[in-house]
């Protein structure tokens, strides 16, 4: 088992942020926009982020000025590294644990978000994260996932096992995207009502998709730090090989779903 405290440059999404990398999402800054546009933020809202990683919703949340802002996050580094980000804002906080326990309140919650964090959990863990979203959300309230997905909803089983051996061997994370059907059929199994579902393709590491979720200064510095390092850099080509690999076969979903009213 891996150590959650500190940032495991072994594991595919640590090796991105070490070279500079902040969005780490499947679908890239459009789907979350899209996704943050789909949850209808007021300052009223007490929104809860499930895994924020690098931060980079969380300043896209924060900048809506909800109510409260509470980020779940399970690395230490991580967590260490968003506090600093969100010092001196008293309506935020990051809480250093897991998703599936987040010892926050039932129905203390207007909105959950969460991205590219389900995928890299065993089945049964994601429903345990889901049903923790679920309990702490309020009623009518709403969840927002964006994740990894396979597609069509009926890719044979062997296709999906490559998949899912070749996405662990190179990021070194137990990946295991699902469906849309197997997505939708996780979150209703766990109460809730599927409200949207988007999907864009699986370019994180494309040259295009770089430049539109990170800006033209930001994708050299990441591009340089690649240069120079060598390790980092056979292991994104990797990725990047499996990515390719599979271009049709992978997708992003964002998905909205609502607690019953
Ligand atoms: C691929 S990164 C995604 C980060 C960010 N959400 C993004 O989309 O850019 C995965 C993140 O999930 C966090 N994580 C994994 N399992 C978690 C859990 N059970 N609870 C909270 N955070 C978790 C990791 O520490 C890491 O920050």
């Amino acid at each position: 088992m891996m150590s959650n405290k500190t940032i495991n440059t072994e594991q595919g999404h640590w090796i991105l942020a070490k070279m500079g990398k902040r969005v780490l999402r499947p679908g890239g800054k459009e789907l979350t926009e899209k996704l943050v546009e789909c949850l209808h933020i007021t300052h009223q809202d007490d929104l809860v982020e499930f895994a924020p990683g690098m931060g980079f919703t969380a300043s896209m949340l924060l900048f809506k000025k909800p109510h409260s802002y509470s980020g779940i996050e399970l690395n230490e580094e991580a967590a260490e590294n968003l506090r600093t980000k969100i010092n001196g804002n008293p309506d935020a906080c990051i809480i250093n644990t897991s998703a599936a326990q987040t010892g926050l309140k039932d129905c203390c919650a207007d909105k959950v978000l969460g991205e590219a964090m389900l995928t890299m959990q065993a089945d049964h863990r994601k429903s345990e994260i889901i049903k923790e979203a679920f309990r702490i959300l309020k009623k009518g309230g709403l969840y927002g996932i964006h994740e990894l997905g396979l597609t069509p909803d009926d890719m044979p089983q062997e296709t999906k096992d490559d998949i899912q051996k070749n996405l662990s061997q190179t990021i070194k994370v137990n990946a295991r995207p699902l469906t849309k059907f197997e997505w939708c059929t996780l979150l209703k199994n766990e109460g809730f009502e599927i409200k949207e579902v988007y999907a864009s393709p699986m370019h994180l590491l494309k040259p295009a998709r770089v430049v539109a979720d990170e800006g033209i200064f930001r994708t050299m510095k990441i591009g340089f730090n690649v240069l120079t390092h060598p390790a980092a850099r056979k292991k994104i080509m990797k990725m990047r090989g499996v990515f390719q690999k599979y271009e049709k076969q992978m997708t992003a979903y964002a998905i909205v779903a609502q607690k019953p009213a």
